[in-house]
């Protein structure tokens, strides 16, 4: 099979797939044994700067697991990282800052980020990636950072629970913050710009913490940056898959913003979440990734269930966040298995959404939709 007819890429532009694809977010990772063993002690970014053993951790889900789609083993923070805005990545932790961005002297520190000279390793990666994963029909999906989660970061020095620098940055200098996530959208595209240019057959964009906002602050504080990222792919004829955690009141606003794919977490029904998405974009989650530690009876039950609400057509399964390190990978090979058994839904979805297991579920589109321009197809 070629990577154009895979069964990943068809779900995502919506069209009948002879199966439901499936990948997980953090695929590649602790839960491994053979990570834990290729992985060796140093910090994450150096695992990233070096294209053979990344490509080899991209590829060692793909073959245990029997996923459709691989992820470029790389990290949100890595162009800011590369720029010499001063992160690391602790073990067991995330993405830390020694001097984090408080203040407009800061914007000097977002120097231009140029793909080619500053992350030539990451290109080699989706290089070694696009030709091996090529040859098996299997896409690559590259990512990047949501400029909101990026700023999180960058803002609050680390992971953080309640975001204090960061919102307060937001409503006490809008004009910095608005340049911040500026800075932030470029960065972001231009590093998926070169993902694609390099290999990459879909792009990620993980804008995983934007779930603490409100809606109008999403919408004020967010969006423009995000629009500015999707809209500058949309030349690339890639799909785009947008991502975020605890985003249920955001949906709709997500979904406008330009993306084929909206990734939804396991707080919403995916049913639900398609009418508010609206009929124009395909959906991607939501298994709670703790439902992987309970026992199989459960994971089945509830696989089953996203299965039904999902309803077949424009549906890529998988969970509604990161896989644990905690979760056996057995678990995660029944679940492919699991998913790959299952029916696909049968013609095009139509504008009440496609059908689920308890009926047509919508009363017509979200409050936006992503794509209008095609809603009509
Ligand atoms: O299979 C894959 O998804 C691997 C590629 C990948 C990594 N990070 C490697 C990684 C991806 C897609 C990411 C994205 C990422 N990084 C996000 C968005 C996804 C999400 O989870 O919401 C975020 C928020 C980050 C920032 C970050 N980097 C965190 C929170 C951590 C975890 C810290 C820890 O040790 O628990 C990291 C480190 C990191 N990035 C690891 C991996 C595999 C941890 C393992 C290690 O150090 O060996």
């Amino acid at each position: 099979m070629v990577v154009a007819d895979s069964p990943f890429l068809g779900a995502c532009r919506r069209l009948p797939t002879d199966r439901v694809p499936v990948w997980f977010m953090r695929q590649a990772g602790r839960s491994l044994p053979e990570y834990r063993a290729a992985r060796g002690q140093g910090s994450i970014l150096d695992v990233i700067r070096s294209p053979e053993l990344a490509a080899e951790l991209t590829l060692q889900p793909v073959r245990r697991l029997g996923v459709d789609a691989a992820i470029l083993f790389s990290d949100i923070v890595v162009p800011a990282a590369a720029i010499g805005f001063g992160v690391d990545v602790e073990q067991g932790r995330g993405p830390v800052i020694a001097d984090p961005f408080r203040g407009a002297e800061d914007l000097r520190r977002l120097r231009r980020f140029d793909p080619e000279a500053d992350t030539p390793y990451v290109l080699e990666t989706v290089r070694i990636l696009a030709e091996e994963l090529g040859s098996q029909g299997i896409p690559l999906i590259g990512f990047a950072g949501g400029p909101f989660t990026v700023a999180s970061y960058l803002v609050e020095g680390g992971p953080s629970r309640n975001y204090i620098h960061t919102k307060t940055l937001m409503r006490a200098d809008p004009g910095l913050w608005a340049r911040l996530l500026d800075a932030l959208a470029d960065m972001a595209l231009a590093s998926l710009r070169s993902q694609v240019g390099a290999g990459a057959s879909a792009v990620q964009l993980f804008d995983s913490w934007v779930g603490t906002l409100s809606a109008g602050d999403y919408e004020r504080f967010v969006l423009p940056a995000t629009r500015k990222v999707l809209e500058g792919l949309a030349d690339l004829d890639v799909p785009r898959i947008h991502f975020g955690v605890g985003t249920g009141e955001l949906l709709g606003l997500m979904a406008s913003a330009g993306a084929e794919v909206v990734g939804v977490d396991w707080r919403v029904p995916l049913d639900e979440a398609r009418r508010r998405i609206g009929p124009s974009c395909a959906v991607q989650g939501n298994l709670d990734p703790v439902t992987c530690l309970a026992p199989w009876e459960v994971v089945e039950a509830e696989a089953r269930e996203a299965l039904a609400r999902g309803g077949g057509l424009g549906h890529i399964f998988n969970l509604g966040h990161g896989v644990l390190p905690e979760t056996d990978p057995a678990t995660l090979e029944r679940l492919v298995e699991l998913v790959h058994g299952a029916p696909t839904a049968e013609g095009p979805p139509t504008a009440e959404g496609p059908p689920t297991a308890e009926g047509p579920p919508a009363d017509g589109p979200g409050p936006d939709g992503c794509s209008p321009e095609e809603a009509e197809q």
